[in-house]
């Protein structure tokens, strides 16, 4: 399953994440998350039975090499998908990548006839949050003091979709 846009002078791809990408995926993670996933961590949601992780390349030309500007990993477990990590590379943020990215596991999961959609994510991560909500997810409870933060602890909101 995959995704292509093409223009005279670019193309994008949302493909299926696979251990080639991790190194560039890993660049971006350490650039834009507070807790940055391991490689190691990567290499287990791809390989998981029922992983959807998918990234997004662009490359401006036929012959230039596409290079990873965001990513998304979830997971279908029985009839609901978890969306555990999504991040665009920082000089690419707020150019619609992310919307790509979310719409495209959003097919994913109605294809895979799940049935919802949850995500956890960070109380002061306002950028994600408009993202989630503009797909229409709705805020289905909080975790207190979840995560580390660079003010001490920070909660989780936890939030859905009904597809
Ligand atoms: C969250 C993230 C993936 C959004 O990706 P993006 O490509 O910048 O998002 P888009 O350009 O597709 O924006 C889609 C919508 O999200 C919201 N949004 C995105 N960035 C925003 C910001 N900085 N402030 C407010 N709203 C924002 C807006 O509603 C936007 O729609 P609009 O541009 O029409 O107003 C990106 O900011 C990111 O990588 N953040 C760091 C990693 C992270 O926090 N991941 C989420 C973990 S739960």
């Amino acid at each position: 399953m995959s995704w292509l846009i093409q223009n005279r002078d670019e193309a994008l791809r949302i493909v299926p994440m696979e251990s080639r990408h991790i190194p560039a995926v890993m660049v971006i993670e350490k650039q834009v998350q507070f807790e940055p996933w391991t490689e190691k961590i990567f290499r287990k949601e791809i390989e998981k039975n029922f992983s959807l992780c998918f990234v997004i390349e662009r490359s401006r030309n036929s012959s230039e090499k596409s290079i990873v500007i965001g990513y998304l990993c979830a997971e279908k477990i029985l009839d609901e998908v978890h969306l555990n990590n999504i991040a665009v590379a920082r000089n690419f943020q707020r150019c619609g990548y992310g919307k790509a990215l979310l719409g495209f596991l959003l097919s994913a999961a109605i294809r895979e006839e799940a049935s919802v959609i949850h995500l956890e994510v960070r109380e002061d991560n306002i950028a994600a949050i408009k993202l989630y909500e503009s797909f229409g997810f709705k805020i289905t409870g909080k975790r207190p003091d979840y995560y580390n933060s660079a003010h001490g602890k920070c909660s989780a909101i936890l939030m859905s979709l009904r597809l």
